[in-house]
């Protein structure tokens, strides 16, 4: 048991970042996330706010110095506010950063909150601006609310930055307008390739779309230059002359950044998960539920040190292959 020791991996990565998941739950159906009919966790296994609470203490007491808090989306779980209230008062104090990833649709209702408890900027997830093309990926009709979500955070004078996933002919064509869009409205913008997890209703090979290619086009159009910009995340940063914002590159499949890995993830049931791509995992719950939940779960984070795997091993070149996991990004968040 090493009391308040760093958290350092077998790979000798110095790990100090937590994305915590509030919830495996949505309001929307992204195609590439979940399939319609998704089976969320059971509630019953899901923790309390006072033992997510508790867990993020004995993080910080161990060197974790920022938190982001995931989903599912975070802000459909009724007691978050309380949790990000609770976390907050911990800025400044063993926490450098608490953030969050939205997918947006209730954020005119939190912002204000968000911002008052100290999150300065959040990632917001848009793939589209386009109504109908909208409603065929988040099988919702939700932008509207989406698009109020953002100006609201804006207008909250939180930071905003757009996650959008990029999807070979779906999105593909309106990558452009989104980066310009974002950029004339003071936002970062970071494109992503589709990850293999979890089984969804359709191929993801069939929209998969390597960002290097994506790059290429927007250099026909653009300037671009490397940012010396970083977020402590996995995206590579980009300047963009012409529209003098920032764009960023998650390329899991084309360009692997394992060996920067800084992170561990917990679902909202208490499974630590030493990798986004991996199986390796850790029941916080059990040392949350001990007799000696700190010392336990201090324990536990040393063994998620142990396992944690030097890379994951996403592939997707071959349909109807099996995903790398079974879980979701929502149910690992992210
Ligand atoms: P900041 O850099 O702090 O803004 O956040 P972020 O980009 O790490 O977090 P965000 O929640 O916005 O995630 C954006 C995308 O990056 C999501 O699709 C995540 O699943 C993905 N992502 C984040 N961390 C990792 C990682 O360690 N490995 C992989 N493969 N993907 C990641
Ligand atoms: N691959 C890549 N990104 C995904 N997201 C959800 N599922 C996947 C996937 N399989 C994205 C969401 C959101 C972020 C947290 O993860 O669109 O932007
Ligand atoms: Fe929900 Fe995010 Fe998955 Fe879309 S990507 S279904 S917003 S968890």
């Amino acid at each position: 048991m090493s009391g308040s020791a760093p958290l350092v991996d077998a790979f000798n990565r110095r790990i100090t970042y937590l994305r915590l998941s509030v919830t495996d739950r949505c309001d929307l159906r992204c195609t590439y996330c979940m399939p319609e009919r998704m089976q969320f966790l059971p509630r019953s296994e899901v923790l309390s706010l006072e033992e997510l609470h508790r867990m993020a203490l004995g993080f910080i007491a161990r060197g974790i110095t920022r938190i982001r808090l995931t989903g599912g989306e975070p802000l459909v779980r009724r007691d978050v506010i309380e949790l990000v209230r609770a976390l907050g008062r911990r800025i400044g104090d063993g926490l450098e950063e608490l953030t969050l990833t939205t997918n947006g649709t209730q954020l005119a209702q939190h912002a204000d909150d968000l911002a008052a408890a100290g999150i300065r900027r959040i990632n917001v997830s848009l793939d589209t601006r386009d109504p109908a093309l909208f409603e065929r990926l988040a099988r919702r009709d939700r932008l509207g609310a989406v698009l109020e979500g953002i100006a609201a955070a804006k207008a909250a004078g939180l930071r905003v930055k757009i996650n959008t996933v990029a999807l070979k002919g779906l999105n593909e064509a309106e990558l452009p307008d989104l980066i310009a869009w974002a950029h004339g409205q003071g936002h970062d913008i970071t494109l992503i390739e589709v990850m293999p997890l979890g089984d969804v209703d359709e191929d993801r090979v069939d929209h998969y779309l390597p960002l290097g290619a994506v790059r290429d086009a927007l250099e026909r159009r653009w300037t671009l230059s490397a940012s010396s910009h970083k977020t402590g995340g996995p995206a590579r940063y980009l300047d963009i002359a012409e529209t003098g914002g920032r764009l960023g590159l998650i390329t899991p499949l084309t360009n692997n950044f394992c060996d920067g890995c800084n992170r561990i993830r917990v679902t909202t049931t208490g499974q630590l998960y030493a990798c986004l791509g991996g199986s390796e995992r850790v029941d916080l719950r059990a040392a949350l539920r001990s007799d000696d939940p700190d010392g336990q779960l201090s324990d536990a984070l040393d063994l998620a040190m142990r396992i944690k795997p030097e890379r994951h091993h996403f592939r997707i070149d071959q349909r109807g292959a099996t995903p790398a996991q079974p879980r979701t990004m929502s149910v690992t968040g992210g």
